[in-house]
Formats: C-alpha cells, structure tokens, sequence
C-alpha cells in the first residue's frame, strides 16, 4: 500500500476505500478529507460504479476520529470550516448513487463514527468499539453525529451517547441498530467479496434507484415518498434490466445485466 491517506482500488464497479494513517489510528485530517473528495470527483463521474466498501488500515481501527492533534489550536471560524470540509465531503459521499458500505474493523470513534453513519449500512468485526467521545475533549460532534446518529438509533440511545462520550462494543452497536451484522475480523475479507458479487449481480440501475426512493423518500411525508417509489418503480420497466431480468426468471436461467 502507497503513502496516500486512502488507498483507492475498483474492481468490476466495486470500489473500495482504506483510510491510510494507521500511526495515528486513521484519524481525518484535511489532507485525508481533501483526498477523499478528489476520490468522490473519480467515483461521482463512473457509470459503471455498483458499489463503495469502506475500512480502515490495520487491525486496530476503523477511523479513531477527527485528528485532534489538528484540531486542538483551532479558532472557532478555523473550526467551522474544518467541519464544513467534512460535512461536504461526507455528505457527498452519503449522495453517491451506489451503496455506500462501512466494514468497521476496530475502533469507530468520533468523526469516525460520523463517517460510517453516513455510509447506508455498516458491518462490524467482535473487536470494533464505538462511541461519540467528544463531550471527553470538550466539545460535540461536528461531522454530523448529533443530527445522524438520533436518526439511525433514535433520539434517546443518541443522547445518551452524546452526552455520557460512553464507548460501547460491537454487540450492542447491534443491539441499538447502529450496524447490521457482527463478525470476527477475519470474516470481514469474506463478507466483502460476498456483498461484492451479490451487488455486481443485481440490476445496477435498479439497485440505484432502490437507494433512491429510500434515500429521497426519508426527506418527505410518507404519500409524497409513496409517489416517488411509484414513479422509479415505473421508470425500471422502461430500460432493459426489468425485461432481462423477468425473462431469465421465466427462462430459468440467471440474469445478465
Ligand atoms: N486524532 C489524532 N491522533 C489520534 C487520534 C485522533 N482522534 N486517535 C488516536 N490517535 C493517535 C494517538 O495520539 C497515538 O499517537 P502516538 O502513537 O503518536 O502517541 C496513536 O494514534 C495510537 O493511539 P493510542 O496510543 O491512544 O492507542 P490506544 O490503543 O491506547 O487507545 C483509543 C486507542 C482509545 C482510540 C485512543 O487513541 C483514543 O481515545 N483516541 C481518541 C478518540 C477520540 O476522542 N475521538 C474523537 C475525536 S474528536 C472528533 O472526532 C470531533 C468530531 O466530531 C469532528
């Protein structure tokens, strides 16, 4: 692996992003979110992308946080514009067309855990350690935790986090909602490359616009997202994946989009 703070490597429309500053526990810094937006610049522009997987460098941690070391003589504007990068560049990353998956392999702390809030599912290993410990350092969560966070867990589970900065471990991530599934570390080299054929073998644009509808219709009252699942359900019968797709069915053969 180069230097880069993310190695970025795409195989068959599957990208996979390792966040690359291992010595200091894969912490954000500007330099790593700078490079994850001319990352977002390559992936926004492919029409063959299917699906992101995101993980950490080593066996220690996810992400551990935003780098405090950066952070720690920051004025209040210096600060407002370091979470702005991050909120951008997060933000779009969430917006990527594709599914956006967080393969948590340690500690998922902080921005870290704010980073895999935005992507749509995570997935952890047994040694995985979560948590929001800003109020530890003095301040809150400024990559997004304090409005992401109540939304996948609910408001009461998110204010106690926010609150007490109380580590939790990889069970009760599970418990609470706040990833899908739990694995031993060696297993998630595995669960990659499953989630990889399985997404390469669906229908790509129906695979977008299954994100779509979930993704837009979370923003509106519940006839409005109705309307929205409609028109996209709609809209798969008018390229050529449904009739594939439906023929091979029929045919009993497997599809080939
Ligand atoms: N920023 C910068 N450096 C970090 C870091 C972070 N968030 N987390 C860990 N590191 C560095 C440590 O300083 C240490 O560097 P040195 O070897 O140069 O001393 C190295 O990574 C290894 O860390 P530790 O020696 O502390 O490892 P440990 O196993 O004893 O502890 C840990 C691991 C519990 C994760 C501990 O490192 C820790 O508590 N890290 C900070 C977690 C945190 O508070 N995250 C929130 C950051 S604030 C934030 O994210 C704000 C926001 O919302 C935007």
């Amino acid at each position: 692996m180069n230097d880069a703070p993310i190695h970025l490597a795409i195989d068959a429309g599957i990208a996979r992003l390792t966040m690359n500053r291992p010595k200091a526990l894969n912490a954000l810094n500007s330099a790593l979110l700078s490079e994850l937006a001319s990352i977002l610049d390559d992936l926004e522009s492919r029409d063959d992308l299917r699906a992101v997987l995101i993980t950490g460098e080593g066996e220690k941690a996810f992400v551990a946080g935003a780098d405090i070391a950066e952070m720690r003589d920051k004025t209040p504007d210096e600060a407002r514009a370091f979470a702005s990068q991050a909120l951008t560049t997060i933000k779009r990353l969430e917006r990527l067309p594709v599914p956006v998956v967080a393969l948590v392999n340690g500690f998922c702390l902080g921005g870290g855990c704010e980073l895999a809030l935005a992507c749509d599912w995570a997935v952890a290993s047994d040694n995985a350690v979560f948590g929001q410990p800003e109020v530890l350092l003095g301040v809150i969560p400024g990559f997004g935790g304090t409005q992401r966070l109540p939304r996948r867990v609910g408001p009461a589970m998110a204010l106690d986090l926010v609150t007490t900065g109380r580590k939790i471990d990889a069970q009760e991530a599970l418990r609470i909602g706040l990833v899908n599934q739990v694995m031993f570390q060696a297993e998630l080299e595995q669960y990659a490359e499953t989630l990889a054929k399985q997404l390469g073998g669906n229908g790509p644009q129906a695979v977008r616009s299954a994100k779509q509808a979930v993704h837009d219709g979370m923003d509106q009252d519940l006839d409005s997202a109705l309307a929205l699942e409609t028109s996209l359900f709609a809209l798969s019968f008018a390229g050529s994946e449904q009739s594939e797709g439906m023929s091979a069915f029929l045919e009993k053969r497997k599809p080939s989009f």
